[in-house]
């Protein structure tokens, strides 16, 4: 199978080295195409084998799978000028925003198209990846789902649930930074140092991720094995629910949810 990646930049590039680290697809079958040097020059550095082009449709050409990962203001321009053919080739959106009616009235109504969400953790590996299928086989979205689970989680998900999932996971993952950042003051200004800090905290959350990952349990459940009737853990949870912070999460959610 061969994948052609329009657009070398953050999604671009960290699809192109997961694709490239993945067992699914070998990396002389991935070819990115870019119009300025030096994200081309990159990624040929670490994958000497990866094709390189500044030609969209030279990348596209005789792809199995064309990903786009541009600006979505692009993205009209861009897919309008590729030699596109909806009985060989597939169509793999990661620009916000962009509906399934709107690529129908660009690459006609037969087109196989995906829209994917990773989030910023694609880099490493760790990303939350939303996937919605159009025209697609249960064996297509099987692939998209092999392919993108290398680079982390990835689920299938209608694509009316694409901005409030979003919400979750790409904007949600400035929210656990933004806890990690918080955290990191209250130990600072307690006299811890600010990197040590910042390891103890974030591998807390990382902790925190794993158990309800792995052991598939409700928060609830695990918050309860830290408080302990009377003890320090349960003051600062009803602490941090008295200051609102179940709260101001619903509402970050919320208004981060744009349809
Ligand atoms: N970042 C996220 O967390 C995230 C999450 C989910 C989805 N997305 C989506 O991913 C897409 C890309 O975002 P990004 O953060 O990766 O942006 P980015 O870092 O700015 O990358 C965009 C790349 O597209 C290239 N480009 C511009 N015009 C092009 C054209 N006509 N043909 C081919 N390549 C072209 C740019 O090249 P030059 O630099 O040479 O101009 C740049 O390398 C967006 O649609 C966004 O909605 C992003």
């Amino acid at each position: 199978m061969k994948i052609a990646i329009i657009g070398a930049g953050n999604m671009g590039g960290a699809i192109a080295r997961g694709l490239a680290k993945g067992t699914i697809i070998k990396t002389e079958d991935i070819c990115v195409s870019n119009p300025s040097q030096g994200k081309l020059d990159a990624l040929k550095a670490e994958f000497p084998a990866m094709r390189i082009t500044h030609s969209n449709v030279e990348a596209a050409q005789d792809a199995d799978m064309v990903v786009l990962a541009v600006k979505p203001w692009y993205i009209e321009q861009v897919v309008k000028e590729l030699p596109l053919d909806a009985e060989k080739q597939m169509l793999v959106s990661v620009a916000a925003g962009i509906s399934f009616e709107q690529f129908e009235s660009w690459v006609g109504e037969k087109m196989t198209v995906f829209r994917v969400i990773p989030n910023t953790a694609i880099s490493q590996l760790e990303s939350m990846t939303l996937i919605a299928s159009h025209h697609a086989s249960k064996e297509q979205e099987q692939l998209l789902l092999d392919i993108f689970n290398e680079m982390g989680l990835a689920m299938l998900i209608p694509e009316k649930q694409m901005a409030a999932t979003t919400a979750l996971t790409s904007c949600g993952i400035a929210y656990v930074l933004k806890y990690i950042q918080a955290a990191m003051q209250a130990g600072i200004e307690l006299g811890v140092y600010p990197k040590d800090a910042q390891r103890m905290v974030a591998q807390s959350v990382k902790g925190a991720a794993s158990l309800i990952l792995n052991s598939d349990t409700h928060p609830s459940v695990e918050i309860d094995k830290v408080t302990t009737p009377g003890g320090i853990t349960i003051r600062g949870i009803n602490e941090l629910d008295h200051e609102g912070f179940s709260s101001a999460i619903i509402k970050a959610m919320k208004i981060s949810c744009v349809k």
